[in-house]
This record gives structure tokens, sequence and C-alpha cells, in this order.
């Protein structure tokens, strides 16, 4: 398939700039970003001084390695809106994600957030290929996720008509598809694929499908998985990525003319890569946790906030900004099914909830087809050794319902008999075989 180059003008100036234009750019707006937070979010104050850091300290952007990290343990500490840097009649929207246990992250957006939210979807459906004019139906969950309404805004940004058809309902998501003849998709990957299936189903053949530009995110996905799609759909698969505590989707996205991993919009977000370990600063090119400083958010905020993704930063290539390489893992246990982040202490918090389970645990991912399988495996407590069939299907239909409810995942209960879960020699348990393929 031809891919559309963006034609000259039209492009956003910054897109193409030198780079010195972009550091200094990025200094003006760190400095501005580094003092609004220190004077509003009294904990992060706090830290800083802690450290004996002021933002007056900051005169160069090597300078902010000085400046202590954010971590999702903060929100989780500062939980609802600890951590907002305006008054919350300014927060005109707010969206969580999964905290570590039942307490979820909360982020907050002015205005100018939205705005510039928008603009920022724009910008990577634009590098996506997409136009104005052109039709995107959009597959990602509205709600309490960022990546529906997030979406949303920018696709009305661009000049587009949206197709608000959120996640589910496979059959209708294909009807829809098939009678409005949308352009562009975005969905999670291994969900495009569910699509994709649906339309083999129906003997529907990639030619036949209207898409012609699919922008996938929010989970893992490698170059195996890209082709699938690409081939399934008919279309050309583009990456984009964010996370909800710096923004929501994009905060970087690919462009269509190279594919080579995800822009970081660095006008608005200034990245690091740092061993996990050690928390230093690592050069370009090598691998360790991104971090990321919000350089004009007003609510919310982040310096130096810890991703947790693995990955690392590479030159730029078809823009001026550098680019995500392929993530390769996490620096914590977090999970990521169907699009859902999980994390298993949020697993157990449900398992330790019914008194008639021991607390001893184990999580089981498994792929069946595209879309990942959860299985919970837990043991009863000795009293119920002698427990009824009936007992026991009735306490695993309740931890069913309460992971459901809680967390948001679809599981299988298996409630074995005491003691059957392995324990380990070494005293730590293994919580979690995940037996899913590797993205290549
Ligand atoms: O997943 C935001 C988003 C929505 C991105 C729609 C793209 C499209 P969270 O739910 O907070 O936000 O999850 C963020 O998901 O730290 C990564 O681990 C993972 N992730 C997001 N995009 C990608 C991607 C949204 N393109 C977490 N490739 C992040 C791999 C991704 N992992």
């Amino acid at each position: 398939m031809p891919v559309k180059k963006p034609s000259p003008g039209e492009l956003e100036t910054i897109e193409t700039a030198s780079r010195d234009e972009i550091s200094a750019l990025q200094l003006e707006r760190l400095k501005w970003s580094v003092r609004h937070t220190y004077n509003n979010v009294a904990p992060y104050r706090e830290r800083c001084q802690q450290k004996g850091v002021h933002p007056d300290d900051l005169k160069s952007l090597s300078d902010l390695s000085k400046f202590p990290f954010m971590t999702k343990t903060d929100l989780r500490d500062h939980y609802p809106f600890g951590l907002f840097a305006v008054p919350r009649d300014k927060v005109l929207r707010l969206h969580a994600s999964s905290g570590t246990t039942g307490k979820s992250v909360v982020v907050g957006y002015t205005r100018n957030d939205l705005d510039n939210w928008a603009d920022l979807i724009a910008r990577s459906l634009r590098a996506s290929g997409v136009r104005a004019g052109d039709m995107v139906h959009n597959a990602y969950g509205y709600g309490m996720f960022t990546g529906g309404l997030g979406a949303h805004a920018g696709i009305e940004r661009l000049g587009c008509t949206v197709v608000p058809m959120s996640g589910g309902q496979t059959e209708r998501q294909v009807q829809l598809i098939q009678d409005f003849k949308p352009q562009a998709i975005m969905v999670t990957p291994s969900y495009s694929l569910v699509i994709a299936e649906e339309f083999e189903r129906q003997n529907v053949k990639p030619e036949d499908i209207s898409l012609k530009i699919g922008i996938f995110g929010a989970e893992p996905w490698g170059e195996g998985m890209r082709a699938e799609i690409e081939s399934k759909l008919g279309i050309d698969a583009i990456d984009i990525y964010g996370l909800t505590e710096v923004m929501g989707p994009g905060v970087a996205c690919e462009c269509i003319e190279t594919k080579d991993g995800p822009v970081i919009w660095e006008d608005h977000f200034y990245p690091e890569i740092i061993d996990p370990i050690t928390e230093e600063v690592l050069p370009d090119g090598q691998e360790g946790e991104l971090v990321f400083t919000s350089l004009t958010k007003e609510a919310f905020p982040v310096i130096r906030y810890r991703t947790r993704d693995l990955t690392k930063l590479l030159a730029p290539t078809a823009r001026s900004f550098r680019r995500i390489g392929k993530l390769t893992g996490r620096s914590d246990d977090m999970l990521i099914v169907r699009g859902v982040n999980v994390f298993p202490t949020q697993i157990e918090e449900q398992v330790l909830r019914d008194k008639r389970l021991s607390g001893n645990y184990q999580i089981v991912l498994t792929r069946d087809g595209h879309l990942d399988n959860v299985e919970v495996r837990c043991e009863v407590q000795r009293e119920l050794a002698n427990a009824s069939d009936a007992e026991i299907a009735g306490i695993a239909r309740e931890l069913q319902h309460h992971i459901k409810t809680n967390i948001g995942i679809t599981t299988k209960v298996s409630v074995l008999g005491v003691e059957s879960i392995p324990r380990t020699l070494t005293g730590k348990a293994k919580r979690v075989i995940d037996e899913r393929p590797k993205q290549d």
C-alpha cells in the first residue's frame, strides 16, 4: 500500500525543529513545570527540601537529575487528589488506572490540559496517516480508562468523524465497520485480532474492509503481531504509547513513513532512561526504565515519574524528536491482561477477603488465540478439607465475582484442596506463572 508522507507545511514547526530549538523550549517549559509543582504540590516540595534541591537549581536540562522521582506509590499515598497542583474546581476531568492495591491511581486535567491532550492525539493521528475528513472507529474502552475519551477528543480535534464504539460486542463492531466504512480504527492490538477473526468468520476479505490504518497501544505487541494485524485487516498498523499518570494515550506515537518506534512528543514530555536499581541516568541507546517529566501539565504535573516500562531512547528519524525502542518488560510486577493493568497484590486482596481460603494462591496466564486468559488457583483452609463440591463451587463463584467487580477482569477460579499449591523451598512464593508466548 502506498504510504502517505506528510506534505510540506502539514507538520507543526516544532516537529521538524533543530535539536537546539527543542532543547531550548524544553528547558523553558521544564523550569515552569518544576516550579509549578514545587509551589503547588506540598508532598513534592517536602521531598525536594529533604533532598536539598530548589527550582532555582535547574539551570540546564541535565540538572533535572538532581530532583527526586515520583512513583505510583506516591499517587496511592496521596489518593485521591493530594498531588493535584490546581484547586479542584479547575479540574474538568478525572481518569483513573490500577494501583497496586484496591485504591486506584487518580489523575485530573484542566481545560488547557484537555486541549493539549486533544492536540497531541490529533498530532498522533496525523503521524499515523489519518487526515481531517476521515472516519475513525474508536474501540478503546470509554470510562475511567484514558483510552476511549482521550482518543475521542483528539479524533474530533483533527476534524475527523468519531465512531465512539468503545470495547466489546465484537459482532456489532464488525457490523458498524461494514456499514459506516471508517478509514481508521483505534483499539488494543489483541482485540483488533478478535475483530479480524470475526471478519474472517463472515468471509469478508481484507481488501473488502474499508480500514486503511490502525492505531494500537495500551499493551505490549511486537513485529510478529504487527505483520499479522496488517495482513488480516489489510491496513498499516501504528504503535501509540501512553500512560494514565503522564496523560493517557498520545505521549508518543509512531510515524507511518518509518514505523520504527513511537516518537515522543518531546515538547510536552521530557524523557530520561534510568538504571532501575541505582536510579542513575543512562545515555540514549542504553536500556533501562523510562522516566517522564511533564512540561505543560497544570492539574497533575509529574516530575521524573518512574513508568516502570523498560526500553531505550532512540535517535530521531521521521521527526526531530527522539523515539522509544520496543518495550521489553517492566521493572515491577504489573501485568497487562486484555489491555487492563493488573497487580498480583490486587488479586491477593480479593483472595484474602475470604476466610475459607488459605491465602496461598497462584495466577496462571495463558493465551487462547489472541486473548489472554487468567486462572486464579487458590486452596481451602484445613477446616474445609471435606467441603462438598457445591460449597467449593460457591467459593469459586464468589471470588470470581469479587475480582470482576473490583479489578474488572474475568478470571477462571480454581479452588483446590488443602496445600495443593506448591510451596517453594526458598520460601518465596511464585505467584505468577506466565505461559503466554513472548512477543517478538
Ligand atoms: O494504556 C494509555 C493508552 C491507551 C495507551 C490507549 C495507548 C492506547 P494505562 O492504562 O495507564 O494507560 O497503562 C499504561 O500500558 O506503562 C505500558 O506498560 C503499557 N502500554 C501503553 N501503551 C503501550 C504500547 C494506557 N504502545 C501502561 N506498547 C504503560 C506497549 C504499552 N505497552
